[in-house]
């Protein structure tokens, strides 16, 4: 569609200093066609490290505005770098991250900024946006525990402090210290017990000798094929992994039900410091907040919308409902250097 064919090639106009444009004609002989006029309701840049299904919202949000999407993918940390070293020059009006770490991090680097809207203050709970609104969390992944039912039952499993148990010796299969997902699971640990005793929990972790894999996909495909019974993933790659193959045999568990409820994380975004198109960067957020972008950008990745009044993909609502810590995910990018020199400590790599 017309988003996907405008695709920009961001790293070549970094180097040319230059504005986006459309990619190479596919047959030369052909003369290209006139030059692509902005849509009528202009048009929105956006750089973003979430990429699964993008595209669909981002066409329903053009068809439904008249607003033209640009975008380009990367890591979240590339794209920080990237718009860090764009300056007031980035055509970037809007970042898209996964994980409330990043867009701390990009909202301290001052690469964000506070976005004022009714909107987004009344649509999206205030615990899952920056109390300074430089970026409001658009749907919710919650990282939680996973199971091989033919080796554990569900009623060995409670916590993630009870995966210290040494029942699970040798079982566990877990993401590095390296990324940003275990960082800010462990800042919740900290926000929740003091560092203490979130260190006491990851050093029993670690006593654990769980198998580190840095990828959620990969430990849940090493769980299904016996490395392993009991690992932390976040939701949706179950939702994948199941979408594919409904007999996908691995089970999961919301943690931590009897207490502060399971871990959530966010996919979100903000209002670069520069936007060049400030007041359509407020609409997309604006609009992804609101009914129609809450499903198809929820959907799309089997993410639980940040309405509630939103329901999900009907495959997400079969993991049945569940608590969830209300902890405002501020903390998570707050206590993030904490939570690594924790894991440092306690010997998680
Ligand atoms: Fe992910």
């Amino acid at each position: 569609m017309i988003a996907a064919a405008l695709l920009i090639v961001v790293a070549a106009l970094i180097a040319a200093g230059c504005q986006p444009q459309q990619p190479p004609q596919a047959d030369p002989a052909t003369p290209p066609p006139a030059q692509a006029e902005p849509a009528k309701g202009g048009v929105v840049n956006i750089y973003t490290a979430r990429h699964y299904g993008v595209e669909k919202a981002f066409d329903e949000f053009t068809r439904e505005t008249g607003i033209e999407i640009r975008f380009t993918t990367g890591s979240d940390a590339i794209l920080r770098e990237r718009i860090k070293a764009e300056g007031r020059y980035t055509p970037a009006d809007v970042y898209i991250a996964v994980d409330a770490g990043n867009l701390w991090l990009a909202a301290q680097d001052g690469l964000l900024s506070p976005a004022e809207s009714e909107v987004l203050s009344a649509n999206i709970p205030e615990n899952l946006r920056d109390p300074e609104n430089r970026w409001f969390g658009l749907t919710q992944r919650v990282r939680t525990i996973m199971y091989h039912p033919d080796r554990v039952a569900p009623e060995e499993l409670s916590t993630y402090e009870a995966l210290t148990d040494p029942k699970w010796r040798g079982r566990l299969v877990m993401r590095p210290a390296t990324h940003v997902y275990t960082q800010s699971l462990v800042a919740s640990l900290i926000a929740t017990h003091g560092e203490a005793r979130a260190e006491e929990i990851v050093r029993g972790w670690v006593a654990n000798e769980p198998t580190l894999i840095d990828s959620d996909t990969r430990i849940l495909e090493t769980l299904a094929a016996g490395g392993g019974d009991v690992a932390i993933t976040n939701h949706y790659y179950l939702g994948r992994l199941l979408n594919a193959d409904p007999n996908f045999p691995v089970r999961l568990l919301w943690a931590n039900q009897d207490d502060r409820g399971a871990h959530v994380n966010i996919s979100g975004a903000g209002v670069t410091a520069h936007a060049p198109n400030r007041d359509n960067a407020i609409k997309f957020l604006e609009w992804l907040s609101g009914a129609t972008g809450q499903r198809s950008f929820a959907d799309s990745n089997f993410e639980y919308p940040a309405i509630p009044a939103v329901a999900p993909h009907p495959l997400v609502a079969d993991f049945g409902p569940f608590l969830t810590d209300p902890l405002s995910l501020a903390e998570y990018g707050r206590l993030q250097a904490a939570a690594v020199a924790l894991l440092d400590r306690a010997g998680y790599r």
